[in-house]
């Protein structure tokens, strides 16, 4: 497995690549890789013919008051992790590389998705999602893109920029991967104690309730919203930043369940903050 520190060097495998007409698939990670990242490898190893991953701990997605010098950095476990899966190379620049003395261009999905969720907490956080990916996309050359779906308002966000600036990558969202007892995976899983990784578990249960109602012909969507905050609140460690429910993919209000729907919570066990969902009514 290859491992590039640079643009140039990442550019010029990239093209060589394509020369030779070999399809190539991107999987963007922040690192600290687990089960889940390796479920977008499989999904690129499976689709492409070259697989790169991204290692980069984008500095633009974070806020000021947020984890961005804690967030955990694993890089020799995350290439053995990578190895094991058949990656065929992994961009593993610096902060400087990637935005260097002078950089000044952003990616700014400016409407109505990037604005609730997770988007009305975090405000600067989608424009450096978008940038990094952009960039992640030109760098590698990819025709096909990998992105979870526990962030799935991100793949709404990522899906958004590349129709609206024409780029040739086809973006793919692959399933949220789970314990076995329901906790969605996730890197900062790594700051939960063990009784907050016990109390974590109300996400995924309270998001269960729900479906389970959805499925009895419960499809008014407050009603929806209301047994998943109940849910919630009778874990008395967890604290709710939003419970919200929007048509999926265009993240637009409903008041009934009448078409795909994705229904999304932001919880903090403690100071840990961690989200999940489910998409109700898909086909
Ligand atoms: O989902 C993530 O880990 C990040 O937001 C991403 C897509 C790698 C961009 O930094």
């Amino acid at each position: 497995m290859k491992i590039f520190r640079t643009v140039k060097e990442t550019q010029a495998f990239a093209e060589k690549m394509k020369r030779e007409g070999k399809t190539i698939g991107l999987c963007p990670t922040m690192g600290a890789l687990h089960e889940g990242h390796m479920t977008l490898m499989r999904a690129a190893r499976a689709a492409c013919d070259i697989v790169i991953a991204s290692v980069f701990v984008n500095p633009t997605q974070f806020g000021p008051t947020e984890d961005y010098d804690a967030y955990p950095r694993r890089f020799e476990e995350d290439c053995k992790k990578l190895e094991a899966e058949g990656v065929d190379a992994v961009f593993h620049p610096e902060p400087s590389e990637m935005y260097p003395d002078g950089y000044c261009t952003y990616v700014n999905v400016d409407g109505d998705i990037t604005h609730k969720l997770c988007g009305a907490q975090r405000p600067i956080h989608f424009r450096g999602v978008a940038t990094v990916v952009t960039k992640l996309m030109n760098i590698t050359r990819a025709d096909e893109a990998f992105f979870g779906q526990k962030d799935a308002q991100q793949v709404v966000v990522v899906c958004r920029f590349v129709s609206d600036l024409n780029l040739p990558v086809h973006v793919n969202m692959v399933p949220i991967c789970r314990e076995e007892n329901g906790l969605a995976r996730s890197s900062r899983n790594v700051y939960l104690s063990p009784e907050e990784r016990k109390a974590a578990l109300i996400l995924s249960q309270s998001l269960k309730k729900a479906k389970v109602a959805y499925e009895a012909g419960e499809k008014d969507v407050e009603t929806l919203k209301k047994i998943v905050s109940d849910s919630i609140q009778t874990e008395p460690i967890a604290s709710i930043d939003y419970v919200d429910l929007f048509s999926f993919p265009d993240l637009k209000p409903m008041t009934m369940v009448n078409k795909e729907a994705l229904l999304a919570i932001a919880v903090k066990i403690n100071k840990i903050r961690l989200i999940d969902n489910i998409i109700l009514g898909a086909k």
